[in-house]
């Protein structure tokens, strides 16, 4: 959360600042701001809102100096103003943050009661005065080993100095943060991506340590302020590649694309020709793995709860799943037998790396499911699978989670084969039908029209109802939430047979209700509990790949998709989810793309 940018050059940056903050304004939209330095003048511009509105400001006070720093802001200490939004700045020393000091409240009393004044409702401002008050008798870099010392939590910072005019120092405890170069300019920013368009060469901080740049020069210092050297990534020119083209936003691109980044995907796992999957390198001999753990947040933790379906029916595995932020602290019986596996897009979600941390700490083999293979959680795991799925940049996650459950349900069957739990024939046929995938989803999208039509029956609605059984489960959990990050509309996921359980108190005449029902040993239960919900008067829209049922006088929509198997129908079906959550959204007129209250990548916990 928050996105991070500096750049310290022989020419002005404001307005490549602004280019980059544009890029990162995924991280957080709630504000944004931007310091230069001039003649030793710390140049602070700040704004509520977009980066379309600093810019506004820059139009009309435009900002010089060859050094400065930026922020995207999503707002946790303090409400989303201008007094809150980053750069923080004194006299000496303008700071921007991401991530959160857990000790601000404590340093704050100390330093008021040192007589210091506070601004802002910030916790970063904390950094501020804690480096201004060590400036006076400590150089920059002292001064900010000085700080990061009393600092709980985590974080990345960007720090600029009035009287050091030629330097930008980054930090890193927690938080990601890149380091970029190019010819009499470096950078630093939260992500490759927002330096992708100025550098390809790029370093990856680690935790605790810290960069201090120059226009010409950058060196690092380890956590003991040991100078140390740092390797240097070349980014490929189609990596970070994201450009929302002839889409009206990254969201229906992302949609409309993921027929190819499917494909992507499969072509990467399936050896065509061995009729195999590519898969090796196992951390743990799959014959002796005890249980497989799969952990992740929002829609990652959907994908987890899918597979323990796949795994358990084609495995003889035994399946946990948690949600991130519930398992890290939770009082497990770690087991070096038991394989953990993390999913996440982004590979930055503070929840998911704490529960890593903690995996790490009991020496258990890890694996994670990513998209972003530089990301923290990646380099931080035993073995990474990646997802193919390129750039993700809509908040929502939608080719994410197709790419997460392509890689679950692919290391489910290869696991299988492994393991002998699968006959030779099935699994050939399982990769077969996986091949087929890219053009099913392609079908799967022609349901748009029906779903134009039927998104407007959900404008004067209350709240809505998504159900399903089986792996149709997490699919409605799915589902219901795109719709409320999207349109702001009430939604519940439930399993159709919990209803009875309370659920159906809520159905009352008109309450939309979206039943997902595959052809599955589960498709005549679905049923059942469908008619429950028309005998309390909910208008039904019903999802399915089967030809048997969609005319029925109690039904108010049908939509159907292709089949292909019982395992994979997950995938197809949550195709009409995503675009019905997209086009009620449209039609609300909200922010598709930047849903409110809401950032890409959740870096805080
Ligand atoms: O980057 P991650 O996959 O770890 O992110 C996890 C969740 O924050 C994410 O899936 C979130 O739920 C999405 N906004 C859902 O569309």
């Amino acid at each position: 959360m928050c996105g991070i940018i500096g750049i310290a050059s022989n020419k002005p940056v404001s307005i490549n600042i602004i280019n980059s903050l544009k890029k990162l304004e995924y991280r957080g939209y709630d504000s944004a701001g931007l310091a230069t330095l001039t003649n030793n003048f710390i140049n602070e511009k700040k704004c509520s809102g977009r980066v379309e509105e600093l810019e506004k400001i820059l139009f009309k006070t435009p900002s010089n100096g060859n050094i400065g720093i930026g922020h995207v802001r999503w707002a946790t200490h303090g409400v989303a103003n201008v007094i809150n939004a980053h750069p923080h700045s004194s006299e000496q020393v303008s700071v921007v943050h991401n991530g959160i000091i857990e000790n601000s409240d404590e340093i704050k009393k100390e330093l008021e009661a040192k007589g210091l004044k506070f601004k802002s409702q910030t916790d970063t401002e904390v950094i501020t005065l804690l480096i201004t008050e060590a400036l006076k008798n400590s150089n920059p870099l002292d001064s900010v080993f000085k700080t990061l010392n009393k600092l709980h939590g985590s974080f990345a910072l960007g720090i600029l100095f009035k009287n050091f005019s030629d330097i930008i120092i980054g930090a890193r405890r927690g938080s990601p943060l890149a380091v970029g170069y190019s010819n009499g300019e470096n950078y630093l920013g939260s992500d490759s991506y927002a330096l992708k368009s100025m550098t390809n060469k790029i370093s990856y901080l680690d935790d605790g340590e810290v960069c201090v740049l120059s226009k010409d020069n950058v060196n690092f210092y380890d956590a003991n302020q040991k100078k140390i050297n740092k390797k240097t990534h070349i980014l490929s020119e189609n990596e970070n590649i994201a450009d929302k083209g002839e889409y009206k936003n990254f969201m229906s691109k992302e949609i409309f694309e993921q027929s190819k980044t499917a494909k992507n995907c499969i072509n990467e796992y399936i050896d065509s020709l061995k009729r195999d999957i590519n898969i090796y390198d196992f951390p743990l001999d799959p014959k002796k793995i005890n249980k497989i753990i799969l952990i992740g947040c929002g829609t990652a933790y959907h994908s987890c709860l899918v597979a323990k379906y796949w795994l358990e029916e084609l495995t003889s595995i035994d399946i946990e799943i948690d949600i991130a932020s519930e398992f890290r602290y939770r009082r497990l019986k770690f087991n070096k037998n038991n394989l953990y596996i993390f999913v996440s897009q982004s590979g930055e979600t503070a929840d998911t790396a704490a529960a890593l941390d903690i995996c790490k700490k009991n020496k258990v083999k890890t694996c994670s499911i990513i998209n972003v293979v530089e990301s923290t959680i990646a380099r931080n795991s035993d073995w990474v699978l990646p997802i193919h799925a390129g750039p993700e940049i809509g908040v929502a996650s939608t080719k994410a989670f197709i790419g997460q459950l392509l890689v679950l349900f692919i290391l489910s069957l290869k696991l299988a084969k492994i393991r002998d739990d699968i006959d030779e024939k099935i699994y050939e046929k399982n990769i077969k039908n996986l091949k087929k995938i890219p053009v099913s989803l392609q079908e799967s999208l022609k349901t748009e029209n029906n779903i134009q039509v039927m998104a407007k029956e959900f404008l004067k609605a209350k709240g809505s109802m998504f159900l399903g059984r089986g792996s149709s489960y997490p699919i409605a959990l799915e589902g219901a939430l795109k719709l409320k990050e999207l349109s702001y509309l009430h939604a519940e996921g439930y399993p159709a047979g919990e209803m009875k359980h309370g659920p159906l108190a809520l159905i009352e005449e008109g309450l939309p209700v979206i039943i997902i029902a595959p052809k599955d040993k589960y498709f005549e239960k679905t049923l059942s509990n469908m008619q429950e919900v028309i005998a309390r008067g909910g208008k039904i829209f019903f999802i399915t790949d089967n030809k048997k049922i969609i005319a029925n006088d109690n039904i108010r929509f049908g939509l159907r998709v292709p089949f292909l198997n019982n395992l994979l129908s997950p995938i197809l079906l949550t195709i009409p989810l995503q675009l019905l959550a997209y086009h009620v959204a449209l039609l609300k007129n909200c922010d598709i793309d930047k849903p409110r209250n809401l950032a890409k990548s959740v870096t805080v916990e």
